[in-house]
């Protein structure tokens, strides 16, 4: 029998030294398509992820992550990138999909008048009133108003550019979760990172100067002393508020 998802959950730790084994990269290939079914803020999408398998590249990327072990005994590593700029083609693929969907259901009769005004309103309209900015500066002037229209009713309030940095990488570090509950799932080890030098890390991939590194994640088979410490949680009840 398979694993069940919270034996993934319990079973995965960070894992800092792998075994000198190979793993099969097309099996990463599919646990990253796992991580693309992870949730996102308004099915936007913007991340990429980028799968290292070439021998040079890792050890350029290992030397980029400080040589720390879990980066240097790596078998693969993926690097997980948020694309905020790439929000105005998501939001036309985004559109295009439902367009295309809402023709089919048109012409099975189904009435998708409203929830057509709605998507087009809410991928021509929101979406670029939320993500266009101008240096930051279209970023105050939204936080100003949200600030003045939300004394009166709820509003969307992560308008500045720093917002939505967060808004972004949000999802991202979703889709690492996918990813590695996946890698576990099928007896694969990983190490999420974000120590990396990241400048460095976009040139040694050639990645555009707005694309942002998340984190990286290592991954290999975990050697015997590759899990440094049993785990450690603090208690649950200082983290679990019920109301
Ligand atoms: C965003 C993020 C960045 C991390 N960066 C590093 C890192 O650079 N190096 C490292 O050895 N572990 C890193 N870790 C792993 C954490 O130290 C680890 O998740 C934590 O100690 C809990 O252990 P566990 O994952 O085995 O449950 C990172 C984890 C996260 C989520």
């Amino acid at each position: 029998m398979s694993k069940t998802v919270t034996d993934a959950i319990k079973d995965r730790r960070s894992v800092r030294k792998y075994k000198d084994v190979e793993i099969d990269p097309e099996k990463v290939r599919k646990c990253i398509e796992n991580a693309t079914l992870a949730p996102n803020s308004s099915n936007m999408q913007l991340w990429e992820f980028i799968h290292i398998t070439d021998k040079k590249i890792l050890k350029k990327i290992a030397y980029a992550c400080f040589n720390q072990n879990a980066a240097k005994t790596s078998k693969n590593m993926v690097v997980f990138v948020a694309r905020r700029d790439k929000w105005r083609s998501r939001a036309k693929e985004n559109l295009n999909f439902l367009e295309n969907l809402f023709d089919k259901q048109e012409k099975e009769g189904i009435d998708v008048k409203k929830r057509r005004i709605l998507s087009r309103r809410y991928y021509k309209k929101i979406m670029p009133t939320i993500y266009s900015d101008f240096f930051g500066i279209i970023g105050i002037y939204k936080k100003l108003l949200s600030y003045i229209i939300g004394l009166f009713r709820p509003i969307y309030r992560e308008v500045l550019f720093s917002d939505l940095k967060v808004v972004t990488h949000k999802s991202v570090a979703l889709a690492a979760e996918n990813f590695m509950l996946s890698m576990n799932e099928i007896g694969y080890d990983t190490c999420p990172m974000e120590g990396s030098d990241t400048t460095r890390v976009k040139k040694i991939l050639n990645l555009p100067r707005k694309a942002e590194i998340t984190m990286i994640i290592s991954c290999g088979i975990k050697d015997k002393k590759g899990i440094y410490s049993p785990r450690f949680r603090v208690s649950f009840d200082e983290v679990y508020k019920r109301v």
